[in-house]
């Protein structure tokens, strides 16, 4: 019995290796793009936290050319510290560790672009912490100019940058007042001309009162006070994808979409009575999560599976999920008044994303060359 399902899955492994061989012969580009970036099986996004004591993270915030306070959460005092010795382990494969001096052997002369929220900001933020502590005694700039954040790298001709922008589709304020345009991306004209692009957006769309930062949404001659957020959402998703589509070439630059960030302000969804992630200093073990996945995950899905040109899914909903006792809650730049169960600490969860970047780049197509 045994022997058979090795050889079924040995059989299964060698198929998907004859796939990805003929996507590399054929020049195609790698086709699972929301299915999980897989090598002989192993997705890399399936797996559980594993506490590891002699894990240390990558950097130490205090030396990185770039940290928002709010993210900066042992700064801020966070007494515990295990949240940062937890290692991330695909049920089928181990995870390539992050190597920041072979990132910037594969990205020389390369320009990556970040776009979207202060999430994209916590993921931004942290690969630049990584990278520059794999050089640490290299020279750095760190450079805003109309709107475009760049974080680059002279000696190994690397730039990392940053495009804030919360919906990607535009907000544009007109007579009647801010007006969020469904089915407009003139915004795209910034992203144009670089070797990778990870894009983001989400968390604003569902926004309301105080937060919500448009008072009409606009699609072709129709004007909308308010609509479905997640339909909003996918008709600006869908007008992304077509900016893709029609902007992006695929043999010059790689796309990625990273994932959906889950927050924790519901402790039934991990068993727990608790209200939010206050006090968490532990993962939930094990590979499930008892909440549902947030119901943006599938608009993200369906889209990004329509596109013409791939863009690849950093698809980070579920492990993140795992990861309660990854946000600065209280030791965010509010403290006590601010309990932020949304985004990051750094070092930490986001740290994982990026490996898991990486991990993409070293494993599929051309390895970023
Ligand atoms: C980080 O660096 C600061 C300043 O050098 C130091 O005080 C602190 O102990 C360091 N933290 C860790 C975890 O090494
Ligand atoms: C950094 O830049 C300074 C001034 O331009 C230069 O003198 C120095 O040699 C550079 N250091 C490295 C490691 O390249
Ligand atoms: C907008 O309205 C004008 C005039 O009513 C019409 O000619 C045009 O086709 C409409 N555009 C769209 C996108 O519906
Ligand atoms: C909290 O999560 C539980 C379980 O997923 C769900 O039934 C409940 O509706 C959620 N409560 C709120 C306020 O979202």
């Amino acid at each position: 019995m045994r022997r058979i399902d090795d050889m079924g899955a040995f059989l299964a492994a060698a198929a998907l290796w004859v796939i990805s061989l003929i996507h590399l012969v054929s020049g195609e580009l790698y086709s699972s793009n929301v299915g999980g970036l897989r090598r002989s099986g192993c997705n890399l996004f399936q797996g559980s936290w594993v506490f590891d004591h002699s894990s240390v993270p990558l950097y130490n915030t205090s030396n990185c050319p770039i940290i928002d306070k709010k993210y900066d959460c042992q700064l801020n005092g966070r007494p515990d510290n295990s949240y940062l010795k937890y290692r991330w382990k695909p049920n089928a494969c181990d995870l390539t560790r992050f190597d920041g001096q072979d990132f910037l052997r594969r990205f020389k002369g390369k320009k990556i672009l970040f776009v979207g929220d202060s999430l994209t900001l916590n993921q931004w933020e942290s690969l630049i912490c990584m990278l520059h502590s794999a050089v640490p005694h290299a020279n750095y700039t760190l450079v805003r100019k109309n709107g475009i954040t760049t974080f680059a790298l002279p000696d190994y001709e690397v730039s990392v940058m940053m495009n804030r922008n919360e919906f990607l589709v535009d907000l544009v304020t007109e007579k009647i007042g801010r007006v969020l345009k469904l089915d407009s991306i003139k915004g795209g004209d910034a992203w144009k001309g670089y070797d990778m692009l990870i894009f983001n957006t989400w968390h604003w769309w569902h926004h309301t009162g105080t937060l919500q930062s448009w008072d009409y949404m606009e699609e072709g001659n129709k004007t909308y006070k308010d609509m479905d957020r997640l339909i909003a959402f996918e008709k600006g998703l869908t007008t992304w994808s077509k900016w893709v589509d029609s902007n992006v070439d695929p043999t010059k630059t790689r796309v990625f979409f990273q994932g959906i960030s889950p927050t924790h302000f519901n402790g039934s969804e991990w068993n727990e009575p608790t209200e939010n992630c206050q006090g968490q200093t532990e993962p939930v073990s094990g590979s499930t999560y008892l909440g549902v996945l947030p119901p943006p995950v599938a608009v993200v899905k369906k889209v990004l599976s329509n596109m013409l040109k791939p863009a690849d899914l950093l698809d980070v909903t579920t492990l993140s999920q795992l990861r309660k006792d990854g946000h600065p809650s209280v030791y965010g730049v509010d403290g006590k008044k601010g309990n932020d169960c949304s985004h990051w600490c750094l070092a930490g969860v986001p740290d994982t994303w990026n490996n898991l970047l990486y991990a993409s780049i070293v494993l599929t197509r051309d390895g970023g060359k």
